[in-house]
């Protein structure tokens, strides 16, 4: 445990797991108080019980971040109990729609659902929040992104059909919106990042590992999580996947005063796997 965000108040969406669980846990060890919303009450609950019985202040909600009221709803009741919102991380996403892992090619429901929570759903959450920022002329915004927003896809992903192109679209638009947003709210010292994870065990790459191994006769009688690390070995130069901590280890930089000259940027982080 370290001080480094002692009373500062974190608000992460779709945090209940992966990425946005390992970013919550990092910032509570820094001392901060949190605002975690996701779609899964069950999992909300349980997240409430784990972090309190730590000693972390922590408030849950149940939201859908693709209906605004909802997520502006969430904003104005932790600005009630906690004071402020210091650091908004618009984690939550969606890979595609369901059957998603079976498919070779996209279907129109892959682009809804991709634009509405990986676009809208950013912008809502950043629309709730800035408001606040703005009046108190201080604030942190660090978005994830993916490195899939940069490149289309990474080397070695062979097989690979086309069902993917609408997650990667929707990615490189929120690496854009962080750029338009950091210029429009750079003046009321509002930093604005995101960082581009390469590939994590979460539910997203389960996802994807199936969708190789029901598109590749090479992959067909391998398990996914060793197609997975089969893809991690051969194509990262650090040869392992990243874990959710190392997410949040980044997100917590970008947040910090030590980072306080940075705004506008994505940051890799994806043990080398695309180099820009
Ligand atoms: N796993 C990877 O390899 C990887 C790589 C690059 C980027 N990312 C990005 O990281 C972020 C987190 O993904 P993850 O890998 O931790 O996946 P995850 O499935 O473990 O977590 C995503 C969370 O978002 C929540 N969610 C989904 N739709 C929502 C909505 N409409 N409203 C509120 N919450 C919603 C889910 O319930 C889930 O808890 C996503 O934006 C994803 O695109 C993941």
């Amino acid at each position: 445990m370290n001080d480094q965000f002692r009373d500062k108040v974190v608000f992460i969406t779709g945090g209940v797991r992966g990425i946005g669980k390992g970013t919550a846990e990092v910032f509570s060890e820094r001392g901060a108080k949190l605002a975690i919303s996701d779609l899964d009450s069950e999992e909300l609950e349980r997240l409430e019980t784990e972090f309190s019985s730590k000693g972390t202040e922590i408030i849950t909600d149940k939201v859908d971040v693709t209906v605004k009221e909802d997520i502006e709803e969430f904003v104005k009741r932790t600005i009630n109990e906690f004071g402020k919102i210091d650091v908004c991380v618009p984690n939550a996403g969606a890979i595609g729609s369901s059957g998603f892992s079976d498919r070779k090619d996209y279907n129109d429901e892959d682009w809804d659902i991709t634009y509405k929570v990986n676009v809208k759903g950013l912008v809502n959450t950043t629309d709730s929040v800035k408001g606040h920022m703005i009046e108190r002329e201080s604030g942190k915004i660090v978005i994830v992104s993916s490195q899939g927003g940069r490149k289309p896809r990474g080397v070695g992903d062979k097989g690979r059909g086309n069902v993917l192109n609408p997650y990667l679209v929707s990615k490189a638009a929120a690496i854009q919106f962080t750029h338009a947003l950091a210029i429009e709210l750079g003046r009321f010292n509002i930093n604005v990042n995101t960082v581009c994870p390469g590939r994590l065990w979460t539910s997203f790459w389960q996802k994807i590992a199936e969708n190789h191994k029901a598109l590749n006769p090479d992959f067909a009688d391998m398990d996914p999580y060793d197609i997975f690390v089969d893809q991690i070995k051969s194509n990262f130069p650090l040869g392992r996947p990243q874990e959710p901590r190392d997410i949040g280890n980044a997100i917590a930089f970008l947040a910090s005063e030590d980072a306080s000259q940075i705004t506008g940027q994505a940051l890799n982080v994806n043990g080398g796997n695309i180099l820009d």
